[in-house]
């Protein structure tokens, strides 16, 4: 029996914090990562532009994900909050690739609010719910006091490797425990 799972971290970042604490989580896990690129974009989406893909609700075309998904087990999907929603990739990438994804955990970066209502929606869309998911707001992400929550995160994606999916989003701000 293949005891060894394959764990792939994905995620969006506009301004490099999302994709930050994505790297830093695919360092823990020692696994591979994977960055979602807004194919509009030659450089950086502008604040206006994402203001206005989440006032519109857009799907922007994204790039083709460089992994074969297929090949891996959980996916941890992380996102920015752009007004309580994930950002609008994001919201792309699950409507592209949800159906055929397996396991996924959530985690997303934000300003200070946000975080359950983008997790929810993300699990709408989904169709299922996350096996774990995290956000790291501004003020963590300062003062370093992130790096627990994302230790924790780290271990608790390691110990869930085996067992059944969770029926509950994470509160805001606080890995989930069972
Ligand atoms: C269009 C837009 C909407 C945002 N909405 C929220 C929000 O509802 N709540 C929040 O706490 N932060 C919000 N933010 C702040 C981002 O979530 C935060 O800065 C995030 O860490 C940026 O991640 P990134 O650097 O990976 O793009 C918003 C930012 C943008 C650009």
């Amino acid at each position: 029996m293949a005891l060894t799972k394959r764990t792939l971290v994905v995620y969006y970042s506009r301004s490099g914090t999302t994709a930050h604490v994505g790297h830093a989580l695919a360092r823990r896990l020692d696994t591979d990562e994977v960055m979602i690129q807004d194919q509009r974009a030659h450089g950086r989406v502008s604040v206006w532009r994402a203001a206005l893909d989440r006032l519109l609700n857009t799907l922007p075309p994204i790039a083709p994900i460089a992994a074969p998904l297929e090949n891996y087990d959980l996916i941890v999907l992380g996102t920015p909050v752009w007004g309580a929603r994930a950002a609008a990739p994001v919201r792309r990438f699950l409507k592209d690739y949800g159906p055929s994804l397996p396991a996924v955990a959530f985690f997303c970066t934000m300003g200070g609010s946000g975080a359950a209502n983008t997790f929810e929606d993300m699990q709408a869309r989904l169709g299922k719910p996350p096996r774990a998911s995290c956000s790291f707001d501004a003020k963590a992400l300062d003062n370093g006091s992130y790096l627990g929550a994302l230790d924790d995160f780290a271990m608790q994606l390691t110990d869930d490797a085996h067992s059944p999916p969770s029926r509950q989003p994470a509160p805001n701000g606080i890995p989930m425990h069972r």
